[in-house]
Protein backbone atom coordinates (compact mmCIF):
# COMPACT_ATOMS: atom_id res chain seq x y z
CA UNK A 1 0.00 0.00 0.00
CA UNK A 2 1.06 3.72 -1.01
CA UNK A 3 2.21 5.61 2.23
CA UNK A 4 1.77 9.37 1.14
CA UNK A 5 3.54 12.04 3.62
CA UNK A 6 3.44 15.68 4.08
CA UNK A 7 6.20 17.26 5.22
CA UNK A 8 6.93 20.69 7.21
CA UNK A 9 10.08 22.08 7.59
CA UNK A 10 10.35 25.68 9.51
CA UNK A 11 13.67 25.30 11.78
CA UNK A 12 15.20 28.39 10.66
CA UNK A 13 14.55 30.95 7.70
CA UNK A 14 12.82 28.93 4.98
CA UNK A 15 9.47 27.57 5.14
CA UNK A 16 8.97 24.25 3.24
CA UNK A 17 6.19 21.89 2.59
CA UNK A 18 6.82 18.66 0.40
CA UNK A 19 4.26 15.68 -0.45
CA UNK A 20 6.37 11.87 -0.56
CA UNK A 21 4.50 8.93 -2.14
CA UNK A 22 6.73 6.50 -0.75
CA UNK A 23 10.06 7.34 -1.64
CA UNK A 24 8.93 9.54 -4.77
CA UNK A 25 8.83 13.20 -4.33
CA UNK A 26 5.17 14.74 -5.80
CA UNK A 27 6.13 18.32 -4.38
CA UNK A 28 8.65 20.72 -2.53
CA UNK A 29 7.62 24.14 -2.33
CA UNK A 30 10.46 26.06 -0.44
CA UNK A 31 9.87 30.15 0.69
CA UNK A 32 13.09 31.63 1.68
CA UNK A 33 13.04 34.90 4.13
CA UNK A 34 14.16 37.77 2.63
CA UNK A 35 13.39 39.92 5.69
CA UNK A 36 16.80 39.21 7.04
CA UNK A 37 19.10 39.86 4.37
CA UNK A 38 19.62 43.66 5.61
CA UNK A 39 20.60 42.14 9.07
CA UNK A 40 23.00 40.18 8.07
CA UNK A 41 21.90 37.41 9.70
CA UNK A 42 18.74 35.43 11.20
CA UNK A 43 16.51 37.58 13.66
CA UNK A 44 14.64 34.98 15.49
CA UNK A 45 11.72 36.97 16.07
CA UNK A 46 10.86 38.04 11.95
CA UNK A 47 11.54 34.24 11.31
CA UNK A 48 9.14 33.07 13.29
CA UNK A 49 6.31 36.22 11.78
CA UNK A 50 7.70 35.55 8.31
CA UNK A 51 7.10 31.54 8.61
CA UNK A 52 2.80 32.46 10.36
CA UNK A 53 2.80 34.32 7.16
CA UNK A 54 4.22 31.56 4.29
CA UNK A 55 3.04 28.30 5.83
CA UNK A 56 -0.33 28.45 4.66
CA UNK A 57 0.02 29.37 1.33
CA UNK A 58 3.35 26.95 1.10
CA UNK A 59 1.72 23.91 2.54
CA UNK A 60 -1.45 24.84 -0.12
CA UNK A 61 0.81 24.71 -2.74
CA UNK A 62 3.11 21.66 -2.19
CA UNK A 63 -0.34 19.95 -1.84
CA UNK A 64 -2.13 21.38 -4.92
CA UNK A 65 1.30 20.74 -7.20
CA UNK A 66 1.35 16.96 -6.11
CA UNK A 67 -2.44 16.56 -6.70
CA UNK A 68 -2.91 15.43 -3.34
CA UNK A 69 -5.85 16.56 -1.29
CA UNK A 70 -5.37 16.40 3.00
CA UNK A 71 -7.48 13.39 2.99
CA UNK A 72 -5.21 11.19 0.44
CA UNK A 73 -2.25 11.70 3.13
CA UNK A 74 -1.09 9.08 5.85
CA UNK A 75 0.85 11.23 8.03
CA UNK A 76 2.07 14.53 8.69
CA UNK A 77 5.82 14.69 9.34
CA UNK A 78 7.67 18.28 10.91
CA UNK A 79 10.38 19.51 12.18
CA UNK A 80 10.78 19.36 16.09
CA UNK A 81 14.33 20.67 16.17
CA UNK A 82 16.64 21.04 16.51
CA UNK A 83 16.12 25.06 15.11
CA UNK A 84 14.70 28.25 16.38
CA UNK A 85 12.12 27.73 19.09
CA UNK A 86 9.74 29.77 17.92
CA UNK A 87 10.14 29.11 14.43
CA UNK A 88 9.95 25.19 15.00
CA UNK A 89 6.73 26.36 17.04
CA UNK A 90 5.02 27.68 14.20
CA UNK A 91 5.44 24.08 12.08
CA UNK A 92 4.57 22.48 15.23
CA UNK A 93 1.45 23.83 15.95
CA UNK A 94 0.36 24.15 12.49
CA UNK A 95 0.64 20.28 11.75
CA UNK A 96 -1.06 20.01 15.08
CA UNK A 97 -4.22 21.92 13.89
CA UNK A 98 -3.99 20.25 9.94
CA UNK A 99 -3.64 16.64 12.17
CA UNK A 100 -6.66 17.76 14.35
CA UNK A 101 -8.73 19.09 11.54
CA UNK A 102 -8.32 16.34 9.10
CA UNK A 103 -7.31 13.37 11.73
CA UNK A 104 -3.91 12.65 10.60
CA UNK A 105 -1.33 11.36 12.32
CA UNK A 106 1.58 13.58 12.88
CA UNK A 107 5.19 12.52 13.10
CA UNK A 108 8.04 13.97 14.44
CA UNK A 109 11.63 14.61 12.40
CA UNK A 110 15.00 15.13 13.69
CA UNK A 111 16.04 18.27 11.32
CA UNK A 112 19.85 16.77 11.17
CA UNK A 113 18.53 13.15 10.14
CA UNK A 114 16.30 15.13 7.55
CA UNK A 115 19.21 16.06 6.01
CA UNK A 116 21.06 12.62 5.88
CA UNK A 117 18.22 11.10 4.93
CA UNK A 118 17.59 13.34 1.63
CA UNK A 119 19.92 11.35 0.12
CA UNK A 120 17.10 8.49 -0.02
CA UNK A 121 14.60 10.74 -2.15
CA UNK A 122 13.73 9.70 -5.44
CA UNK A 123 12.57 11.94 -8.17
CA UNK A 124 9.76 10.81 -10.80
CA UNK A 125 11.62 11.53 -13.84
CA UNK A 126 15.40 10.48 -12.59
CA UNK A 127 17.55 8.00 -11.04
CA UNK A 128 19.30 8.75 -7.87
CA UNK A 129 22.12 6.31 -6.34
CA UNK A 130 21.43 5.89 -2.76
CA UNK A 131 24.36 4.76 -0.13
CA UNK A 132 24.06 1.47 1.48
CA UNK A 133 24.03 1.15 4.83
CA UNK A 134 26.40 1.29 6.88
CA UNK A 135 27.56 4.65 5.45
CA UNK A 136 29.11 7.75 6.92
CA UNK A 137 27.53 11.04 6.04
CA UNK A 138 29.47 14.70 6.94
CA UNK A 139 26.91 16.79 7.86
CA UNK A 140 27.78 20.78 7.57
CA UNK A 141 25.20 23.14 8.26
CA UNK A 142 24.99 26.49 9.32
CA UNK A 143 24.31 25.11 13.17
CA UNK A 144 26.08 21.71 12.68
CA UNK A 145 29.11 19.75 11.77
CA UNK A 146 28.91 15.92 12.43
CA UNK A 147 30.48 12.76 11.13
CA UNK A 148 27.71 9.82 11.60
CA UNK A 149 27.50 6.69 11.26
CA UNK A 150 24.09 5.86 9.55
CA UNK A 151 23.28 2.07 10.25
CA UNK A 152 19.69 2.45 8.72
CA UNK A 153 16.98 4.76 8.42
CA UNK A 154 16.52 5.35 12.20
CA UNK A 155 19.75 4.42 13.53
CA UNK A 156 22.65 6.72 13.48
CA UNK A 157 25.49 7.28 15.54
CA UNK A 158 27.31 10.86 15.89
CA UNK A 159 31.22 9.76 15.51
CA UNK A 160 32.77 13.37 15.39
CA UNK A 161 31.34 16.83 16.47
CA UNK A 162 32.07 19.77 15.86
CA UNK A 163 33.22 21.63 19.94
CA UNK A 164 33.01 25.53 18.77
CA UNK A 165 31.51 26.99 15.47
CA UNK A 166 29.80 25.06 12.69
CA UNK A 167 31.37 25.19 9.09
CA UNK A 168 28.79 27.03 7.62
CA UNK A 169 29.11 29.91 10.42
CA UNK A 170 32.73 29.88 9.63
CA UNK A 171 31.69 30.65 6.31
CA UNK A 172 28.97 33.14 6.94
CA UNK A 173 31.08 34.76 10.10
CA UNK A 174 34.12 35.25 7.93
CA UNK A 175 31.96 36.48 4.94
CA UNK A 176 30.57 39.53 7.32
CA UNK A 177 33.99 40.35 8.00
CA UNK A 178 34.36 40.85 4.44
CA UNK A 179 31.36 42.61 4.16
CA UNK A 180 29.37 40.31 1.96
CA UNK A 181 26.09 39.64 2.38
CA UNK A 182 24.50 36.76 4.27
CA UNK A 183 24.28 33.91 3.98
CA UNK A 184 28.05 34.14 3.05
CA UNK A 185 28.24 30.69 2.47
CA UNK A 186 27.51 30.58 -1.18
CA UNK A 187 28.93 34.30 -1.75
CA UNK A 188 32.07 33.01 -1.08
CA UNK A 189 31.87 29.67 -3.04
CA UNK A 190 31.41 32.05 -6.28
CA UNK A 191 34.25 34.35 -5.29
CA UNK A 192 36.23 31.23 -4.39
CA UNK A 193 36.51 30.15 -8.28
CA UNK A 194 38.06 33.49 -9.52
CA UNK A 195 40.74 33.27 -6.17
CA UNK A 196 44.17 31.51 -5.37
CA UNK A 197 43.99 29.17 -2.63
CA UNK A 198 47.03 29.05 -1.87
CA UNK A 199 47.32 33.16 -1.60
CA UNK A 200 47.00 32.83 2.07
CA UNK A 201 47.59 30.53 4.90
CA UNK A 202 44.82 30.50 7.94
CA UNK A 203 45.42 28.83 11.36
CA UNK A 204 44.08 24.82 11.26
CA UNK A 205 43.06 23.24 14.46
CA UNK A 206 44.38 20.61 16.36
CA UNK A 207 42.10 19.20 18.54
CA UNK A 208 41.67 16.14 20.56
CA UNK A 209 38.68 13.97 19.81
CA UNK A 210 39.92 11.90 16.73
CA UNK A 211 36.97 12.72 14.36
CA UNK A 212 35.91 16.07 16.23
CA UNK A 213 36.15 19.49 14.80
CA UNK A 214 37.35 23.10 15.50
CA UNK A 215 36.02 26.32 13.27
CA UNK A 216 36.39 29.39 15.68
CA UNK A 217 40.40 29.25 15.61
CA UNK A 218 40.30 29.45 11.93
CA UNK A 219 38.12 32.41 12.06
CA UNK A 220 40.16 34.30 14.87
CA UNK A 221 43.36 33.78 12.49
CA UNK A 222 40.88 35.01 9.16
CA UNK A 223 40.76 38.18 11.20
CA UNK A 224 43.89 39.20 12.44
CA UNK A 225 45.23 38.57 8.97
CA UNK A 226 42.65 41.37 8.09
CA UNK A 227 42.85 43.05 11.04
CA UNK A 228 46.57 43.90 10.25
CA UNK A 229 46.78 44.33 6.47
CA UNK A 230 43.95 46.70 6.57
CA UNK A 231 46.02 48.53 8.91
CA UNK A 232 48.29 49.16 6.23
CA UNK A 233 46.19 49.33 2.92
CA UNK A 234 42.58 50.01 3.61
CA UNK A 235 41.25 48.36 0.71
CA UNK A 236 43.05 45.48 1.04
CA UNK A 237 40.17 43.08 1.24
CA UNK A 238 38.58 44.79 -1.61
CA UNK A 239 41.46 43.83 -3.74
CA UNK A 240 42.07 40.60 -2.42
CA UNK A 241 38.57 39.13 -2.28
CA UNK A 242 38.70 36.37 -4.45
CA UNK A 243 42.30 35.31 -3.16
CA UNK A 244 40.75 35.50 0.52
CA UNK A 245 37.47 33.36 -0.33
CA UNK A 246 39.73 30.66 -2.01
CA UNK A 247 42.21 30.48 0.64
CA UNK A 248 39.44 30.44 3.39
CA UNK A 249 37.04 27.83 1.64
CA UNK A 250 40.22 25.65 0.82
CA UNK A 251 41.25 25.75 4.84
CA UNK A 252 37.53 24.64 5.53
CA UNK A 253 37.63 22.11 3.26
CA UNK A 254 41.27 20.35 4.38
CA UNK A 255 39.80 20.50 8.07
CA UNK A 256 36.69 18.72 7.08
CA UNK A 257 38.24 15.94 4.39
CA UNK A 258 40.83 15.20 7.18
CA UNK A 259 38.59 13.73 10.05
CA UNK A 260 36.62 12.16 7.45
CA UNK A 261 39.24 10.24 5.72
CA UNK A 262 40.31 9.65 9.04
CA UNK A 263 36.75 8.25 10.06
CA UNK A 264 36.43 6.10 6.98
CA UNK A 265 39.83 4.64 7.47
CA UNK A 266 39.03 3.75 11.27
CA UNK A 267 35.72 2.44 10.32
CA UNK A 268 36.44 0.77 7.49
CA UNK A 269 33.30 2.13 5.61
CA UNK A 270 33.43 3.39 2.48
CA UNK A 271 30.22 4.79 0.96
CA UNK A 272 30.23 8.52 2.22
CA UNK A 273 28.05 11.31 1.71
CA UNK A 274 27.25 14.87 2.52
CA UNK A 275 24.52 16.52 3.89
CA UNK A 276 23.34 20.07 4.72
CA UNK A 277 23.68 23.99 3.31
CA UNK A 278 27.69 23.63 3.32
CA UNK A 279 27.80 19.99 1.18
CA UNK A 280 26.01 22.44 -1.99
CA UNK A 281 29.70 24.02 -1.19
CA UNK A 282 31.33 23.30 -5.11
CA UNK A 283 35.16 22.99 -3.47
CA UNK A 284 33.48 20.49 -0.74
CA UNK A 285 32.16 18.45 -3.43
CA UNK A 286 35.32 18.64 -5.60
CA UNK A 287 37.16 17.28 -2.55
CA UNK A 288 35.04 14.71 -1.76
CA UNK A 289 34.73 13.38 -4.97
CA UNK A 290 37.98 13.61 -5.62
CA UNK A 291 39.36 11.75 -2.36
CA UNK A 292 36.79 9.00 -3.11
CA UNK A 293 37.92 8.25 -6.63
CA UNK A 294 41.71 7.61 -4.55
CA UNK A 295 40.39 5.98 -2.03
CA UNK A 296 37.98 3.40 -3.76
CA UNK A 297 34.64 5.34 -1.88
CA UNK A 298 31.44 4.98 -3.39
CA UNK A 299 30.56 8.97 -2.50
CA UNK A 300 27.11 10.36 -2.61
CA UNK A 301 26.63 14.28 -3.53
CA UNK A 302 22.92 15.35 -2.89
CA UNK A 303 21.44 17.25 -5.40
CA UNK A 304 22.20 21.12 -4.72
CA UNK A 305 18.55 21.56 -4.07
CA UNK A 306 18.41 19.44 -1.14
CA UNK A 307 21.33 20.72 0.25
CA UNK A 308 19.90 23.63 1.91
CA UNK A 309 16.78 23.15 4.30
CA UNK A 310 13.67 21.74 2.46
CA UNK A 311 10.58 19.99 3.52
CA UNK A 312 11.50 16.76 1.02
CA UNK A 313 13.92 15.49 3.60
CA UNK A 314 11.53 16.33 6.50
CA UNK A 315 8.96 13.92 4.39
CA UNK A 316 11.16 11.13 3.80
CA UNK A 317 12.25 10.98 7.06
CA UNK A 318 8.96 10.66 8.00
CA UNK A 319 7.72 7.97 5.70
CA UNK A 320 10.51 6.24 7.84
CA UNK A 321 9.22 6.68 11.06
CA UNK A 322 5.58 6.72 9.61
CA UNK A 323 6.69 2.98 8.19
CA UNK A 324 7.90 1.69 12.20
CA UNK A 325 4.74 3.12 13.35
CA UNK A 326 6.15 5.63 15.15
CA UNK A 327 3.57 8.28 15.78
CA UNK A 328 3.79 11.51 17.56
CA UNK A 329 1.00 12.49 20.47
CA UNK A 330 -0.84 15.56 20.63
CA UNK A 331 1.25 17.33 23.56
CA UNK A 332 4.55 17.47 21.62
CA UNK A 333 6.74 20.63 22.22
CA UNK A 334 9.69 21.62 19.76
CA UNK A 335 13.52 21.43 20.87
CA UNK A 336 16.02 24.23 20.16
CA UNK A 337 18.88 21.83 21.09
CA UNK A 338 19.70 18.72 19.51
CA UNK A 339 21.03 17.30 23.28
CA UNK A 340 17.35 17.26 23.84
CA UNK A 341 15.82 15.24 21.08
CA UNK A 342 18.43 12.59 19.99
O1 LIG B 1 21.45 23.23 6.25
P1 LIG B 1 21.23 24.69 6.13
O2 LIG B 1 20.38 25.21 5.01
O3 LIG B 1 20.63 25.28 7.46
C1 LIG B 1 20.94 24.77 8.71
O4 LIG B 1 20.39 23.72 9.08
O5 LIG B 1 21.82 25.41 9.34
O6 LIG B 1 22.68 25.34 6.07
C2 LIG B 1 22.86 26.71 5.95
C3 LIG B 1 24.35 26.98 5.83
C4 LIG B 1 24.71 28.45 5.90
O7 LIG B 1 25.77 28.62 6.81
C5 LIG B 1 25.19 28.75 4.46
O8 LIG B 1 26.17 29.76 4.38
C6 LIG B 1 25.76 27.42 4.07
O9 LIG B 1 24.85 26.48 4.59
N1 LIG B 1 25.87 27.25 2.61
C7 LIG B 1 27.05 27.17 1.97
C8 LIG B 1 26.76 27.08 0.57
N2 LIG B 1 25.39 27.09 0.44
C9 LIG B 1 24.87 27.21 1.69
N3 LIG B 1 28.31 27.19 2.43
C10 LIG B 1 29.31 27.10 1.53
N4 LIG B 1 29.10 26.99 0.20
C11 LIG B 1 27.87 26.99 -0.32
N5 LIG B 1 27.68 26.90 -1.64
ZN1 LIG C 1 19.48 22.48 7.97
Amino acid sequence: MDITILGIESSCDDTSAAVIRNTTLLSNVIASQAVHIKYGGVIPELASRAHQQNIIPVVDTALKEAGVTPDKIDAIAFTRGPGLLGSLLVGTSFAKGLSIAHNIPMVEVNHLQGHILSHFIDLPDSEIAHPSYPFLCLLVSGGHTQIVKVSSPLEMEIIGTTIDDAAGEAFDKCAKVMGLPYPGGPVIDRLAKEGNPKAFEFAKPHVKGEFDYSFSGLKTSFLYTLRDAVATDPDFVEKNKADLCASLQHTIVSILLDKLIKATKALGIKDVAIAGGVSANSGLRDAVAEAGRRRGWRTFLPPLKFTTDNAAMIAISGYYRYKQGLITGLDVSPVARLEEIL
